[in-house]
């Protein structure tokens, strides 16, 4: 049996700088993952199955349709195995859900079957490769094109979804302007009140375009001024909001909680 944490990605920065004539996007974004995420359970059997079970379980489908399915469908052999997601990250919520389920199912199927990964994993999704190395990177391209960036300073969040799912290509389309600004070079700070302020002249190019299709996305941001910065990541509409500590997130976290008892709220770290 193989075990894998789908941890939630977060793009602290979403640069959008043209378009593919595909219509895909070329994004220029500084992407880390937080300490929470969905768990991957896989073990040998006959034929591929899959259970979903966990908090936000409901609704998340359990067949084919399922990037999990499709990441296990992706290695091109007929060996078995019942793959087991617990789903405790929102879906459709601009952290990666199914693209980290896809990733952590991908490694650990090529660990429990000894195989090495299938070359083709961006046809699974953009946010694919950088799940497979979870840890702060720059991502290029629309999502294949990785590179280093300085370590992070110590820096915790709080992550808030107000519980209304968006898929991503409405939002895409509603951004008007496609050739937008690169984002600066990553630098090398040591606090996280120094990274936050560097992270505040970058931007989410998406965010405007996402909180005039749901414009709770606000509210949301709003909740989570009193935080070094507050940002929506990828298409939305999870926003994060940088702590200092672990302290100052469970407090901001608990004060977004009693105020908003419906909204996903999660205190965390990011690396
Ligand atoms: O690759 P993924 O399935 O996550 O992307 C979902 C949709 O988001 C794509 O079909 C596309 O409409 C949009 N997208 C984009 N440019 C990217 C990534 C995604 O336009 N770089």
């Amino acid at each position: 049996m193989v075990s894998r944490l789908a941890r939630a990605k977060i793009n602290l920065t979403l640069h959008v700088t043209g378009q593919r004539r595909d219509g895909y996007h070329l994004l220029d974004s500084l992407v880390c993952f937080a300490g929470v995420g969905d768990q991957i359970t896989a073990q040998s059997a006959d034929h591929l199955s899959l259970s979903v079970e966990g908090p936000l379980a409901s609704g998340v489908p359990t067949d084919e349709r399922n990037l999990v399915w499709k990441a296990a469908e992706l290695f091109g052999h007929d060996s078995g195995a019942h793959i087991s997601l617990t789903k405790n990250l929102p879906n459709a919520a601009g952290i990666g859900g199914g693209s980290a389920d896809a990733a952590a199912s991908l490694l650990a199927l090529a660990e429990l079957w000894d195989v090495p990964l299938p070359e083709n994993v961006l046809d699974l999704g953009a946010d694919v490769p950088v799940c497979l190395a979870p840890m702060a990177l720059r991502m290029h391209g629309i999502g294949e094109k990785l590179s280093l960036v300085p370590a992070l300073p110590p820096l915790w969040a709080v992550l808030v979804n107000p519980g209304v799912a968006l898929e991503t290509p409405p939002v895409f389309n509603a951004l008007t302007v496609k050739e937008n600004p690169e984002m600066e070079c990553v630098p090398d700070l040591q606090s996280a009140a120094e990274f936050a302020g560097w992270c505040a002249l970058q931007r989410n190019d998406l965010q405007a375009p996402a909180i005039g299709l749901v414009p709770v996305i606000q509210d949301v941001l709003n909740a989570l001024a009193p935080s070094l910065l507050a940002r929506m990541s990828g298409s939305g509409a999870t926003c994060f909001g940088l702590c200092a500590s672990a302290e100052d997130a469970e407090i901001l976290a608990n004060f977004i909680r009693a105020n908003h008892p419906d909204w996903w709220v999660v205190a965390t770290t990011l690396s």
